[in-house]
């Protein structure tokens, strides 16, 4: 990497790879790095500056390797750290950052860790590198505290002794399998550095931190009442779980930003918080603390006019206000694709996911053209974006999934109440024709692939000028092109009610977002158009415009 490309991460293009549904090199229906490495061509086509996976490592897979029993090799499943290696070289030689996801909230209940605290005596220095309690009530057979999972039911599970009986619990805020470390003990401390220093040895140009918001519980672990249904990532108005964005947690960050920058090529630390609000979640990207932390906030509002352009405001100036960038998200691996979200008529918390029960599923026509007019804005957006892979191809959720084809914990722990996150998680389509759409040799794919997909595979969408992955490639030559990402935006006022437009470097863009509006195409080139334009711009609609 040269010099010029230093702090390349304030402005870049990250491109999520859900690797279990990315390509699948060896035929068994899970996607693979060997299977990443040989499309890794088209991502460099696409126009991207970064890849990052979500995890690989060795992993029972009970939250699809979110349960971690191995941070420092890969799963079988996936490769070998031979094929990590081939990846990520191929990936440099493309021009590709490497981030890789560090899971440090839990691990799954098999890691050796685990299975010795399991084994070892209360009180032993097994256990204190996790988070065990005796319950309450008779016999301790009531949970410690009132504490829900994230994926629903409680957050405690009661262990069993070496002599069969009943012994303490142990905290998950996630599934049964993913126990929680304890942070404030060294040696949790001391293990994380090293696994951070396993990979960025191996040239890994930095972490997504998963859960960056977790990790440090308030002390005493007091009961938590919220008003409303506590199984979320936070994130949501109202009291602050005392689970979530405790203070403590900043002296983790700060400790492996050390580590982090004893390395050369400007590596970089991403934190998934789900923190509002923004001016809070900023402390996460402090100068010291992490580069950069996903906007959810961006990724929750409405397609509605006044709200986005409060939300673009307010990211700008809280990430401003610490020297960070603004990143902008639209879509991940834990949240309803937004071809789908944006066109839903009812109310879906995050992690809920939809299915054919869902009373309020989206007209999928209008849900693709939200889609590219919402991905045509953000990525016109000063600072960084991320997109989730799919979205390039305008892929909606997959709705009508069997329930027996379901994986997610969240639809097993709440007994199908909530459908969780397998419909944004299929494999991805390559080509019509081919068996799995050519995700896989074999035609297996761990979730059904929808028949709808086969129009919206890759290979259809190439070259194509009206395809949805022809609008993001030229936005992302666009946006690299006019030098967006580090331009200022200023606002055009004096708009029509429902649509939003700004100056960004040489570049206006304007989004009729509200239904019902349109605005006269304003005298200038049409750059960038996410659909078909006259003398009007329609309803849904982004377009860029050289005056
Ligand atoms: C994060 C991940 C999600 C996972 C959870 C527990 O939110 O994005 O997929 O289930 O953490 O690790």
């Amino acid at each position: 990497m040269t010099h010029a490309d230093a702090q390349w991460w304030r402005t870049a293009v990250i491109y999520q790879i859900y690797p279990r549904s990315f390509a699948d090199a060896s035929g068994d229906g899970i996607g693979d790095l060997r299977g990443i490495t040989a499309k890794l061509d088209d991502l460099a086509a696409l126009g991207v500056d970064a890849i990052w996976l979500s995890p690989f490592y060795v992993s029972p897979q009970k939250d699809a390797g979110y349960d971690v029993a191995d941070f420092t090799d890969v799963d079988p499943l996936f490769g070998t750290l031979a094929d990590f290696d081939e990846m990520t070289a191929r990936a440099h030689a493309l021009g590709l950052r490497v981030i890789v996801d560090i899971v440090p909230n839990h691990s799954s209940d098999q890691h050796v860790w685990f299975q010795q605290a399991l084994e070892a005596a209360p009180g032993s220095p097994e256990r204190a590198r996790y988070v065990f309690r005796d319950g309450k009530g008779v016999d301790g057979n009531e949970p410690p505290n009132n504490w829900n999972s994230v994926f629903g039911g409680p957050a405690w599970t009661r262990t069993t002794n070496p002599d069969g009986s009943a012994g303490p619990w142990y905290l998950h805020l996630f599934d049964t399998s993913q126990p929680d470390f304890n942070w404030e003990n060294d040696e949790v401390l001391e293990e994380f550095d090293r696994v951070l220093r396993f990979w960025l040895d191996r040239g890994a140009d930095g972490f997504r931190v998963d859960v960056a918001h977790g990790l440090v519980k308030q002390p005493g672990l007091p009961d938590f009442s919220p008003d409303d249904d506590a199984n979320s990532m936070g994130g949501v108005e109202g009291p602050m779980a005392p689970y979530w964005a405790q203070e403590g947690v900043h002296a983790i960050w700060r400790r492996w930003r050390a580590v982090v920058d004893e390395y050369d090529g400007d590596r970089i630390l991403a934190a998934e918080a789900w923190v509002v609000p923004l001016s809070r979640m900023a402390k996460w990207v402090r100068p010291d603390e992490m580069h950069q932390a996903f906007n959810f906030a961006y990724l929750e509002t409405h397609w509605q006019a006044a709200d986005l352009r409060a939300v673009i405001d307010e990211s700008i100036a809280a990430f401003g206000a610490v020297g960070a960038p603004s990143t902008w998200v639209l879509s991940n691996h834990d949240v309803v694709r937004h071809a789908s979200r944006l066109a839903l008529t009812a109310e879906n918390p995050q992690g809920h996911g939809i299915g054919p029960r869902f009373e309020g599923l989206p007209d999928p026509v209008v849900g693709l053209r939200r889609a590219r007019a919402a991905s045509a804005l953000m990525l016109a957006l000063p600072g960084s974006a991320y997109i989730y892979q799919g979205e390039e191809l305008g892929l909606p959720e997959s709705i009508d999934m069997p329930d027996e084809a379901r994986q997610d914990p969240t639809w097993f722990r709440t007994e199908g109440e909530r459908y969780g996150r397998d419909g944004c998680r299929v494999p991805l389509p390559w080509t019509a024709d081919a068996p799995a759409y050519g995700f896989s040799p074999s035609g297996e794919a761990w979730l059904p692939q929808p028949e709808a997909w086969a129009e919206l595979a890759r290979e259809n969408q190439q070259g194509v000028g009206s395809s949805t992955l022809t609008m993001y490639q030229e936005a992302l030559r666009l946006r690299r092109e006019q030098g967006l990402a580090s331009a200022e935006l200023t606002w055009i006022d004096g708009l029509p009610n429902g649509v939003l437009g700004f100056h960004v470097g040489d570049v206006e863009v304007y989004a009729v977002v509200g239904e019902g509006a349109s605005l006269p195409l304003p005298v200038g080139q049409v750059l960038l158009a996410s659909a078909p334009v006259t003398d009007t711009i329609p309803a849904d609609t982004t377009v860029w415009l050289r005056s």
